[in-house]
């Protein structure tokens, strides 16, 4: 992937922010090897919003892994614009930090200079409306303010693509609809393209320009929507329901097809 990664970053202007092209993965299992993800293709254009939606298994995080560079596909290739910043469900922040001190390792990784770094923190706990946080222990933050924290350590490594791991599967409802906004605030203001995996139909619609349904067993990409519904939107929005439903009922013809659940 490095040597991809490089030819991306100095190509003369870069025309996606991740390209996954025919890409499959196999895993060795108890009955031989087990395809999990098969022929998948999916660009993600600059500054785009796409979100990858599929039942559970289906092969989601695996992709969301490949992309990151964690793990390499079996076969297919995949290009980034630059190293991509990686959020998950747990916030995996570091509990004898504080949320700033959290930040400006991120910071110091991405070598931004340390006289520079505390400013910097500030600025992005600010950007995730967690200003007078910097010096809060993580056990100190409810649910919300950590995944808040974990975006802010994310954008400081100024990547041009995030990857979201199911962020805002363990907060309340409420909790994460704030986030909602907040997410698609902070994509607007930073221009950052995303690809958000969930297997939640409507916080998919909710967010995206784009939907990709996942099959499974294995995962295939069985269809896609264009989202038009302008932003701001709301979860309980009359189009963003009507979406949600459309793609439900394709989502349980997949998995009725492939005998889960
Ligand atoms: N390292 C691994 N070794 C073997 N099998 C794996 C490995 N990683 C994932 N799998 C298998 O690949 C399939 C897809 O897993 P994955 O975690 O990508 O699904 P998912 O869509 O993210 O599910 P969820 O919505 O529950 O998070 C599962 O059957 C899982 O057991
Ligand atoms: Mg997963």
């Amino acid at each position: 992937m490095a040597t991809t990664l490089a030819k991306a970053e100095s190509a003369e202007s870069v025309e996606y922010a991740a390209r996954i092209e025919h890409v499959s993965k196999s895993f060795a299992g108890p009955a031989g090897q087990q395809l999990v993800l098969d022929d998948i293709t999916v660009d993600v254009a600059p500054g785009e919003f796409v979100t990858l939606l599929g039942a559970s298994g289906c092969g989601k995080s695996t992709l969301l892994n490949l992309v990151a560079g964690l793990d390499k596909p079996s076969s297919g290739r995949i290009t980034t614009d630059g190293r991509p910043a990686l959020m998950f469900q747990e916030h995996a922040l570091f509990p004898w930090l504080t949320a700033g001190k959290n930040i400006e390792l991120a910071l110091k990784l991405g070598g931004v200079a340390k006289s520079e770094r505390r400013g910097r923190a500030e600025e992005l706990l600010e950007l995730v409306r967690l200003k007078g946080s910097y010096g809060k222990r993580v056990h100190e933050l409810s649910g919300g303010m950590r995944q808040r924290v974990a975006l802010a350590r994310a954008l400081a490594q100024e990547s041009r693509l995030l990857l979201m791991d199911e962020p805002f599967a363990a907060l309340d409802a409420i909790t994460r609809d704030v986030l909602h906004d907040e997410l698609t605030r902070i994509w607007k203001e930073t221009g950052v393209s995303v690809l958000f995996v969930t297997h939640n139909v409507r916080e998919a619609v909710r967010l995206a320009q784009r939907v990709i349904l996942l099959s499974s067993r294995p995962g295939r990409v069985a269809r896609e929507w264009t989202v038009g519904i302008p932003q701001p939107r709301r979860i309980e929005d009359a189009p963003v329901a009507e979406l949600s439903l459309e793609i439900t009922e394709v989502l349980r013809g997949e998995i009725r097809r492939h005998g889960q659940h």
